[in-house]
């Protein structure tokens, strides 16, 4: 019986848990529905959140999401959007990175 409580256990916080993720994980502000939807298309936000990038990189990265993983190409004024968003809330400047210097490099 505990066997079967730790399956089901682990099937309820397994893939289960990653597929209910909904827009609110990412960071409130304006366009972070339709972002949360374009991007979760392919994978979860975990490849978003954790990634600290300028907002050229940022830029950069669509193209590679569209010419080597089929996105569909974002463009005008919603990349600009989607780029904006991305580059305030998960730039080099944002998160634990930015206040703890690594203690490797110092
Ligand atoms: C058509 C599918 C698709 C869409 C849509 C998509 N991606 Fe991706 N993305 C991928 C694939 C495939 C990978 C590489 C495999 C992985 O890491 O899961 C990836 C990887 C990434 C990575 C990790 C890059 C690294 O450092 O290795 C980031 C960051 C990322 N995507 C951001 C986004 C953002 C932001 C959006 C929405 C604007 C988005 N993706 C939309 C397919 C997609």
């Amino acid at each position: 019986m505990r066997r079967v409580l730790l399956a089901l256990a682990l099937l309820a916080t397994g893939p289960g848990l990653a597929a209910a993720e909904d827009p609110s994980v990412l960071p409130d502000a304006p366009n972070r529905d339709e972002i949360f939807y374009l991007c979760t298309a392919c994978h979860g936000t975990a490849v978003i959140t954790r990634s600290r990038l300028t907002r050229q990189q940022w830029d950069d990265l669509m193209t590679w999401m569209t010419e080597v993983h089929g996105m569909a190409p974002l463009e005008g004024r919603e990349r600009q959007e989607v780029v904006d968003y991305l580059a305030r809330h998960f730039g080099p400047a944002q998160g634990p990175a930015a206040r703890a210097r690594n203690p490797f490099l110092n």
